[in-house]
This record gives C-alpha cells, sequence and structure tokens, in this order.
C-alpha cells in the first residue's frame, strides 16, 4: 500500500527535509530491500530520521533514538516520552541487551488504590486521568541507549524537536485517532491540549506542538534532568496536583532505567533473544515456542485447522501461568526457570487434547478493547551488524488523555497493566493476582516482546508489535510464520492473525481469516469472535547481504533504508 499524504506547503528550512523527509508531504512505504542500513516504524517521518541519522554515520542505537523521539511527536497516541518500554539489542560483537525502562507506580501508590468503599474495582480510574499514570521511563531509557550510541544526543533529538516546533501533516489514520478522542481530551485536561481542535481534525492538518518542542529542547540541554528535574519536573507536578494525581519529585527523579539479562533460548538451530520480566513477553514466548517446537506445525501448513488448535491451545496455557505466577521479580518471586523448564513444558503440552477445545475455567474476564491498544514498535539495523527492537508505550491511546500543562507531552496509564483486584480484568482483557499486584516502585507487568532471531550468532529477523495482550501471541505467529511456514516477512506481517489469552475463552480472528477453518474450529467446541485488527508488526529480516524491511499495512507504518 502507498499512500500519498500531501498538506498545504509551508516554508521551513531544508535541514528539516534532510532529517525526515518533508513533512507536510511524504510517503507511506510498506516493504524495501536494502544493503546498509534500516529502520521500520509506526510513521515515515520517524522512520526517515532513523535512516538520516544511520547515513550521518550514526549506528543502530542513534537511529533508533531518533526514531523513538520523532515517535512522540509525530505518532502523539503510542509515541511517548511520558510512557516507558524496553529494547532488546544485539550488538556486532555478540553481545546481547536488555534494557527495561518500564513506568513505575508512584511512592504514595497503594494495593488497593483503585477499589471504592465497598471493594469495586475503579478501572475509570486505573485507565483515565491523572491517577493512571505511572512514573515515566521513557527519558531515561533513551540516555541508557545513549550509552551504545554514536552521536550527541543534541544531533538526535533535533528532527524531534523541528517536527514539534514547525509543524508536520497528519495521516488520515492519524486525524480519525484524534477525532475519537476530543471528548476525553476534554474531560480530563483543565488546560486546552494542541490536540483538541475545534470542528475536527483532517488529513494534511498540520499539527504544531510549541510546548512539546520546547520540553525537547530542555532535555537536550540538561540530558535526563531536563525531564526528571527542573522545569519539566514541576510542570508534571503542577500537573498532578490539578488533577489529584501522586506523582511526586522523589518520584521523578529517583527513576531509573535497568538493563537486564535478555531472555535467549534455542529454537531448532536458531536463538531467540527477547525480554524479560517485568514484561511477560519473554517468558510466555519461550514456553509457546518450546512446546510447539516437536511437534509437526510445518506438514499441518500455515491456518489449518491442527495448526491454529495447537497454537490456541499453547497460547491459552501460557496467558494461564501469566495471570498466576508473573510480575516484577524486583517484588515478587516468579519461577522462571520452572515455567521455562523442559519438564515443565512437557506436561503442559500433555494437557492439549487431540481434536478437541480446551476449556479456561475460572473466574470471568473482560472484552478486549482493541481500539486502545497504543503501543509502538521499532526496528533498526545498520551496516556493523547491529539490530535494535524497541517497544515502547502510554498503554492505551494517548494514554490517561492528560497533556502536562506546559510540557506539551502525554502521560501514560500504565497503572491499569497491574492488578487492580485479583481477577478484575484490565483493558486488555487480562487478569492477574498477588504477582502483578501494586505496590510503591514496582513495574506493572507487561506484553511487550521486542525480539531478535539470530542464526550461527548472526541478526537474521529483527520483529516486535504493540497489541497489548495480542502482543505476545502475534511475535509468536510472525516467528513461527517465517520460521516454520517459510513465508516471506511481508505475508508474515500481513496475514490474517488470531488469539486467545485463556480469559476470556475465546479465539479472537482478524477479517480474513479462513471461513472454512474457522467452522472446523468451532465444531471442535471453539468459541470464536471476529475483532478487528491484531497487531501492527515490524519485522527486518537480514539474509545473504540484503536488509528486507517490511512495515505492517494495518497503520502508517512505514520503512525507511539505504
Ligand atoms: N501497556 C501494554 C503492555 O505493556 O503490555
Amino acid at each position: 500500500m502507498r499512500l500519498l499524504i500531501a498538506g498545504f506547503f509551508m516554508l521551513v528550512t531544508c535541514s528539516l527535509f534532510a532529517q525526515t523527509g518533508n513533512p507536510y508531504s511524504y510517503e507511506i512505504k510498506k516493504r524495501t530491500v536494502v544493503t546498509k542500513g534500516a529502520v521500520v516504524s509506526a510513521h515515515p517521518l520517524a522512520s526517515g530520521a532513523g535512516v538520516a541519522i544511520l547515513q550521518k554515520g550514526g549506528n543502530a542505537f542513534d537511529a533508533a533514538i531518533a526514531t523513538q523521539l520523532a515517535l512522540a511527536v509525530v505518532y502523539p497516541g503510542a509515541g511517548n516520552i511520558g510512557g516507558g518500554g524496553f529494547m532488546v539489542a544485539h550488538l556486532s560483537t555478540g553481545r546481547n541487551i536488555a534494557l527495561d525502562f518500564r513506568e513505575k507506580a508512584p511512592g504514595a501508590a497503594t494495593r488497593d488504590m483503585y477499589l471504592d468503599a465497598n471493594g469495586n474495582a475503579r478501572t475509570d480510574l486505573s485507565q483515565n486521568g491523572h491517577l493512571a499514570s505511572g512514573i515515566p521511563g521513557t527519558i531515561a531509557g533513551i540516555f541508557s541507549e545513549l550509552k551504545y550510541a554514536r552521536l550527541p544526543i543534541s544531533t538526535l533529538i533535533q528532527p524531534a524537536i523541528d517536527l514539534a516546533g514547525k509543524g508536520f501533516a497528519i495521516t488520515e489514520a492519524e486525524a480519525r485517532s484524534l477525532n475519537a478522542s476530543q471528548n476525553a481530551f476534554k474531560k480530563y485536561n483543565t488546560v486546552t491540549p494542541v490536540f483538541v481542535k475545534e470542528g475536527g481534525w483532517r488529513a494534511g492538518d498540520t499539527l504544531v506542538q510549541k510546548d512539546l518542542a520546547r520540553t525537547l529542547q530542555l532535555i537536550r540541554d540538561k540530558g535526563a534532568a531536563g525531564f526528571y528535574e527542573g522545569e519539566t519536573a514541576r510542570l508534571i507536578l503542577e500537573e498532578m496536583q490539578r488533577g489529584r494525581g501522586i506523582i511526586t519529585a522523589a518520584d521523578l527523579s529517583g527513576y531509573q532505567a535497568k538493563e537486564r539479562e535478555a531472555t535467549v533460548f534455542p529454537y531448532k538451530k536458531y536463538n531467540i533473544v527477547t525480554m524479560p520480566l517485568p514484561s511477560s513477553g519473554g517468558v510466555i514466548l519461550q514456553q509457546m515456542m518450546k512446546m510447539v517446537e516437536g511437534q509437526p506445525l510445518r506438514s499441518y501448513g500455515f491456518l489449518s485447522v491442527q495448526a491454529v488448535h495447537l497454537m490456541t491451545e499453547v497460547e491459552r496455557l501460557a496467558y494461564a501461568d501469566r495471570a498466576k505466577y508473573l510480575g516484577d521479580r524486583d517484588y515478587y518471586s516468579v519461577p522462571v526457570d520452572t515455567l521455562t523448564s523442559e519438564s515443565y513444558i512437557r506436561q503442559r503440552i500433555a494437557l492439549i487434547q487431540p481434536d478437541k477445545a480446551g476449556t479456561s475455567k475460572d473466574i470471568q474476564a473482560g472484552v478486549l478493547s482493541p481500539a486502545s491498544e497504543e503501543t509502538t514498535h521499532l526496528n533498526v539495523y545498520d551496516r556493523e551488524g547491529n539490530a535494535v527492537s524497541i517497544t515502547t508505550t502510554l498503554n492505551g491511546g494517548y494514554g490517561c488523555k492528560v497533556v502536562v500543562a506546559g510540557a506539551g507531552f502525554l502521560l501514560n496509564n500504565e497503572m491499569d497493566d497491574f492488578s487492580i483486584k485479583p481477577g478484575v480484568p484490565n483493558m486488555y482483557g487480562a487478569v492477574g493476582a498477588e504477582a502483578n499486584a501494586i505496590a510503591p516502585g514496582k513495574r506493572m507487568l507487561s506484553s511487550m516482546t521486542p525480539t531478535l532471531v539470530l542464526d550461527k550468532g548472526k541478526v537474521f529477523i529483527i520483529t516486535g508489535t504493540p497489541g497489548g495482550t495480542t502482543i505476545t501471541t502475534s511475535v509468536f505467529q510472525t516467528l513461527i510464520d517465517m520460521l516454520e511456514f517459510n513465508m516471506t516477512p511481508e505475508d508474515a506481517v500481513n496475514k490474517p492473525k488470531f488469539h486467545h489469552q485463556w480469559l476470556p475463552d475465546e479465539i479472537f480472528v482478524e477479517a480474513g481469516f479462513p471461513i472454512e477453518i474457522r467452522e472446523a474450529l468451532q465444531k471442535m467446541g471453539y468459541r470464536i469472535t471476529q475483532r478487528g485488527g491484531i497487531g501492527r508488526t515490524e519485522v527486518i529480516k537480514v539474509s545473504g547481504g540484503k536488509i528486507e524491511a517490511v512495515g505492517d499495512g494495518r497503520g502508517d507504518d512505514s520503512v525507511e533504508g539505504y
């Protein structure tokens, strides 16, 4: 798909064009095959910013930082400086890196902070407004990434500053998405943010974010302190007071990103490198991949009844463990070794009944909310062989909908990723228990699964996706599609996906899921619901000296390379 966005043209400096492409008239590109370096992200201007940095001599980390910061401007629904995320990377020296810049619960957070006097869960408070926000981690993450980069932050942040200060033409999808949130922006802000437009947004309108540009300049000049201290911190605290939020100066100045040991496990001749806790992604991706490793998936075939049955049951088993056992390991003892051990995997796979749907008999769960799965993913590969895979999030679309007045950025609603009451589903319908209960300073459980596949120690696949709880199943299916069904990256990204997460006990399928397979699965006892798009998966495949980047057709995702 190629889409030409043409906004009205404004006179801007040539340097802005050189750094991002023309921000008022640009193309969405879904696939490229290049030889030196490539970036794929949720927006063409962000991918353009990344590749311009590679061409200037930056490495994959430089490009990832420039792309991530540009996304905070051009993709405000999920790109962010007020949220958090994870990075998985592989250095050409062979070292793997996992960086955790997940948001944390504020120091004043309590286990029952979202329960009313009768003990009922107030998901309206965990999902919207000031109280929904965890302490943002993105800027601490970017300065941790900088350790592996080559260029100064002043160079890497400049495209984002220009895009915010001079504006860019919004896409049709962004206009639709902003229009859908107009009432929420008005409800949760006392100072009207730039995202509110009387009469509504249209494709090609220019979005200028002066306050955000100023905040980015402070970060450029003062480093992470330009966000966690000084003027920006003061504006966050004032915003907290306006909405009875609980983030304090000590919460902000005390926030630190953490490097963790990447989860690495073999799958046939490959090594998979992915994110450990507090993302559930690595543990359950490992469980799912290991459960299918010995099964004849290849002979079953893509979207065959047998393959969907097996993969659904594997997803059910892994998500049941997620709900019970997974949480922030810094606060709760999680039996990761047992959950991923060969003997446990053997016991679990033995529970699957051939030719019959399993059941998830347990506490009630809610309905998935596809419109809210606003996370975003980017991949970069450079000519030296470095690979970076970053998933970052505000949680729901435009986070808690609160824009920090004067600072111009949205805060996350990540507190909803905690289990606010055992058995009460979060906005993705996921339930949890003690392991993921709220505690001050604790990181809420995530599904984000930035992932690399290494073949003989060299980067072969870089992938990841947004999509709430569908993230890990989408990464799982993309890997199986490429490694077992020999699919092209384009097909692995775009062919219909399905999702089961234990509760609710049903398979969610995308439009295009074959009707005869659906009927055959229903005869086996499965409940099946069609829903909107599952994930927006980005893939870079490196093979035979060629770098193939593919952006998901489900959104404005776009590739750039050289
Ligand atoms: N907020 C989505 C996730 O972290 O999984």
